[in-house]
């Protein structure tokens, strides 16, 4: 059972500056965030003002300029470049606007690569990566090569993909950025629907203001620092 208490992210005074030239742009001003056990965290804000370097010094693929960012209590900046990338694969689901493909690869062999790398025998990968297919429904695209998806079936890929290590959070940069309005609905209500039946901590980033109400709490970010912090529903 998930501990609704128990802080999954947490980061303190995180600070991120980017050098470009000689220009400095300070780009997250001391976010202080704790994300706990199965909340549906939704993030907007306007284009540029730090979302997406938020989420990528959460999962370890920015390292902030100041600040420290905790995963289940663990410093991940403390952690080698190796270790985070373990950590990260095995127990952070991440979802983009575009995903990426082994394209000579089917849609099961795709959504078991994780577990295959971590060495799992390839008959139990597949009988996993199925069960996943399965419960979001798409065990139909189990044949088929990524590329001849739709970009709505491929997010849900994306999603099963996300889901197979059994991660600890599932983080979706605009997961449907790029997707027709309809598809859009279906990406979102299937992550309104693995929260609601799984518990499945979610964190969402997403400029489509018909999503600001999914999850229970929402954040909203301007110029680097969170500026409203709200749980509601
Ligand atoms: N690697 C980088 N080098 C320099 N500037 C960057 C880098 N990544 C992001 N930025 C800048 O940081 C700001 C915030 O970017 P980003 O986090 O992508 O915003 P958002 O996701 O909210 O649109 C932008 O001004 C962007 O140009
Ligand atoms: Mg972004």
């Amino acid at each position: 059972m998930q501990n609704q208490h128990e802080i999954i992210i947490e980061t303190e005074n995180l600070g991120k500056t980017f050098f470009v030239g000689s220009r400095e742009i300070e780009v997250l001003k001391d976010v202080n965030l704790k994300i706990f056990s199965t909340e549906f965290v939704v993030i907007f804000g306007p284009s540029g003002c730090g979302k997406s370097t938020l989420l990528n010094t959460i999962i370890g693929l920015e390292k902030p300029t100041h600040g420290k960012v905790f995963t289940r209590n663990q410093e991940i900046y403390a952690l080698t470049e190796d270790e985070r990338g373990i950590l990260r694969s095995k127990k952070m689901g991440i979802i983009h606007q575009m995903s990426y493909w082994v394209k000579a690869l089917n849609v099961l062999e795709n959504v078991a690569m994780p577990l295959l790398i971590e060495g799992e025998k390839q008959h139990r990968a597949f009988l996993h990566a199925e069960k996943i297919l399965e419960e979001l429904s798409i065990i139909n695209l189990a044949d088929q090569l990524p590329n001849q998806l739709s970009g709505g079936e491929q997010q849900k890929v994306a999603l099963a993909r996300a889901l197979i290590t059994n991660p600890w959070i599932i983080i979706a940069d605009e997961p449907a950025g790029n997707l027709d309005s309809k598809s859009a609905d279906e990406m979102m209500n299937l992550l309104v629907r693995l929260n609601k039946e799984t518990k499945r901590t979610i964190v969402l980033v997403t400029h489509n203001q018909d999503c600001w109400e999914l999850g229970n709490r929402r954040l909203e970010m301007k110029d680097g620092q969170i500026i409203k912090d709200e749980y509601h529903g």
